[in-house]
């Protein structure tokens, strides 16, 4: 049976699935049934009551698997409460996030249907040890010391707030949002 919030998620090297994990796990412990499935394996939205969506931003694009959930469940998610987040700036620069924040606002600027209940851009994580085609073929990535600027603290505290936002459930006891 599904659970009543799925978190789907697109990733390449794997930091954004560890994000939507602990996403997933912070509204488990708080009781909340929750679904976490790569976004390209998701074939319905039905069962579900709202749904949090995220991936990683590569050269400007949110990753695609995200843009095709978006298009795919077009029709479940214009009636759905939907959370979104991407993971992109790879130091703690406020710089980063803000142009991180822009290239996700214009990929979201393509489903004018979607009303997204809230938006979050987390940093990332960054390892050119990992990397494969294309970006082995880029001599310069290899030169940018690793990264991991993944904010656990501020992932579990949005995740915490989402109930509250998306399903106004009563079994939520945090704060009530003012946006
Ligand atoms: C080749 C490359 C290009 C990237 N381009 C961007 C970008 O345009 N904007 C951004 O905010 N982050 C960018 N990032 C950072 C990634 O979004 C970040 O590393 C993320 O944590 C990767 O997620 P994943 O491990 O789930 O694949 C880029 C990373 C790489 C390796």
């Amino acid at each position: 049976m599904s659970g009543s919030i799925l978190v789907a998620y697109a990733t390449r090297y794997g930091s954004t699935q560890e994000v939507a994990e602990t996403m997933a796990a912070t509204l488990r412990e708080r009781g909340f049934e929750v679904d976490l499935q790569p976004a390209q394996d998701v074939k319905t939205l039905a069962g579900y009551q709202a749904i949090i969506l995220g991936a990683p931003i590569f050269m400007s694009r949110w990753h695609k698997d995200a843009r095709h959930f978006l298009t795919r469940h077009s029709i479940a998610l214009a009636t759905l409460p939907v959370a979104i987040f991407a993971l992109g700036p790879t130091h703690a620069d406020e710089k980063e996030f803000q142009e991180a924040r822009q290239q996700l606002d214009t990929e979201l600027a393509q489903f004018s249907w979607l009303t997204a209940y809230a938006v979050e851009i987390f940093g990332g994580k960054f390892d050119p040890a990992k990397f494969n085609i294309p970006y082995t073929l880029l001599p310069v990535l290899k030169n940018i010391p690793a990264s991991d600027v993944r904010d656990w603290d501020a992932i579990r505290a949005w995740t915490s707030k989402l109930p509250a936002k998306l399903l106004w459930a009563p079994a939520y006891t945090g704060e009530v949002p003012s946006d």
